[in-house]
């Protein structure tokens, strides 16, 4: 058996589904980008046969993504699978992942049918798969709570079908490691052509058990692990693809596991995906959390000054968190934007860098320097954005100084291309920009959620603010940064509105998911 672990990764798709992570076409392309430079082998790209909009992103990565491999989601069913591949064919190295509930529970109350049946249906599907390609992945969905006989017979039908891949997830995190881990052995010990496969595993996060499950399979000969970007993905999320892959290294000697992961390049796609959809990462996360490299109490202090191995089992460096941040200021030419930019991955366009450039220099007038975070931000605010419906031009506010009058607001922008402007009040400066802004698109979505998080530390830093807003049954979040935070509210709250817009064109994306 190899010593290799393929990484795959669901950040695209199961991440996708997890509230408020939905990205637009640009967002995901960059993504897709970064997921390339970090050395992933396979990226989910999303399920084309759950909306016009995935198709097309699916298909728009397929075309550019050359070295990894692109897989679809599709259900067991024909039509599913041929809009499947018509997404990915283009892909350097397309793969469709079919997938089928094999559990009784699932196939009871949710698919409605017998065992056979099912049996039946995924073979049929496994072998249209296979028309198309023979990179093909077959996931016996909710796997950990499947008969493990019957899980075997499955298995062995699809691989004689044409399925390369097999993975048995853990749908709903129910599995505890020991557990797991002799599942999947079981079922590569007793399923006579299991050698004709990669076993891989999928494990959800409900109890707090998607990496240690991930990694327990992995000790019994899973060789492709499916995980997210910072655990992202359905309720509880997935297995945390840079947990597992630290693990792999700190801990060489225990698994003797070998993957292609780049891991200097962990932080830097977390955090692009944490500023992408808006939601912080949460400061004691494992490996790209604030704190994971920071000592508080003396005694640790102490003992990291004296030898860094004494509390610290991997270096920031090794994690892509290194004091790397050539710190850009005033005085900063054209070119050092440009070097520090592709250090971090990002190509530009004379067009885009000049866009850039010009705010760094406007960001370095109000704050004292403009660190990585900072950079991202900007790219993702000048560059990444939608092509707006919704644009805003100029935010003006006056607080309340206690004195009876309320705070003002007074907004320009341009809706549907159209220069406007109008002024009101609100509870504090916040609600009257809100107010204003929902004034002139003339619409009234309710807030759901409003944070504010500084990208960088200091007083003059940055911030980041994320809305949630939902307007006539769809949810959408928006991001906005700015060092003076009213504004970066605003800016919030006009992308947000952008992304509902866009949500009601394209018709809210069914996620026809699993199965049903
Ligand atoms: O959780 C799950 O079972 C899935 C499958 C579609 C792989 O996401
Ligand atoms: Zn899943």
């Amino acid at each position: 058996m190899s010593d290799h672990v393929y990484f795959f990764d669901t950040t695209l798709r199961d991440g996708e589904q997890s509230p408020g992570a939905t990205m637009n076409l640009q967002e995901k392309l960059r993504l897709a980008h970064q997921l390339e430079v970090l050395g992933v082998d396979v990226m989910e790209a999303g399920f084309p046969a759950s909306s016009q909009g995935d198709f097309e992103s699916v298909q728009t990565i397929a075309r550019h993504a050359r070295n990894i491999q692109v897989a679809g989601l599709a259900r067991c069913v024909d039509s599913d699978i041929d809009r499947c591949w018509e997404a990915v064919r283009e892909a350097a190295s397309p793969r469709i992942h079919t997938f089928l509930s094999t559990s009784p529970l699932h196939m009871k109350f949710k698919l409605r049918k017998e065992p056979d049946q099912v049996l039946a249906m995924a073979v049929a599907g496994v072998k249209r798969c296979a028309g198309y390609t023979p990179n093909v992945e077959f996931s016996a969905e909710d796997a950990s709570r499947s008969e493990k006989d019957f899980l075997c017979r499955v298995v062995e039908a699809v691989i004689n079908a044409g399925a390369s891949v097999i993975n048995l997830p853990d749908t709903v995190g129910y599995a505890q490691p020991d557990e797991f881990a002799a599942l999947v052995k079981y079922v590569i010990e007793n399923t006579p052509n299991s050698d004709k496969a990669i076993f891989s595993v999928h494990c959800h996060n409900d109890l707090g058990l998607g990496v240690a499950n991930t990694l327990a399979a992995l000790r019994v000969g899973a060789r492709q692990v499916e995980v997210t970007l910072s655990g992202i993905g359905e309720r509880a999320g997935n297995a945390a693809l840079e947990e597992v892959a630290m693990a792999l290294k700190v801990r060489e000697g225990y698994y003797n596991l070998t993957h292609s992961i780049r891991t200097e390049q962990l932080y830097p796609s977390c955090r692009l995906l944490s500023m992408t959809i808006g939601q912080p990462i949460a400061m004691n996360k494992a490996i790209v959390g604030a704190n994971a490299f920071a000592h508080e109490s003396g005694i640790h202090q102490d003992g990291m000054l004296k030898n860094r191995e004494t509390y610290e089992i991997m270096t920031p460096q090794s994690v892509g968190r290194a004091q790397t941040d050539l710190v850009l200021g005033k005085h900063s030419g054209r070119n050092a934007v440009k070097t520090k930019l592709e250090s971090m991955g990002y190509t530009l366009d004379d067009q885009q860098l000049n866009l850039i450039f010009d705010a760094v220099k406007s960001l370095a007038d109000k704050k004292k320097s403009v660190q990585d975070d900072d950079l991202v931000a900007l790219v993702l605010e000048e560059i990444y954005r939608l092509p707006d419906r919704f644009r805003l031009r100029n935010v003006s506010v006056q607080s309340s100084d206690g004195s009876g009058v309320p705070p003002t607001a007074a907004i320009l922008m341009d809706v549907d291309g159209m220069e406007c402007s109008a002024a009101g009040f609100g509870v504090g400066p916040v609600d009257a920009v809100f107010n204003v802004i929902a004034q002139l698109v003339g619409r009234e979505p309710e807030l759901q959620q409003y944070l504010v998080h500084a990208v960088t530390g200091g007083t003059d830093a940055q911030g980041e603010v994320t809305v949630r807003l939902r307007d006539k049954g769809i949810n959408a979040i928006g991001r906005g940064t700015h060092p003076d935070v009213i504004v970066a509210s605003a800016r919030a709250y006009v992308n947000a509105l952008n992304r509902l817009a866009k949500a009601e064109r394209d018709g809210e994306r069914s996620h026809c998911q699993h199965g049903d």
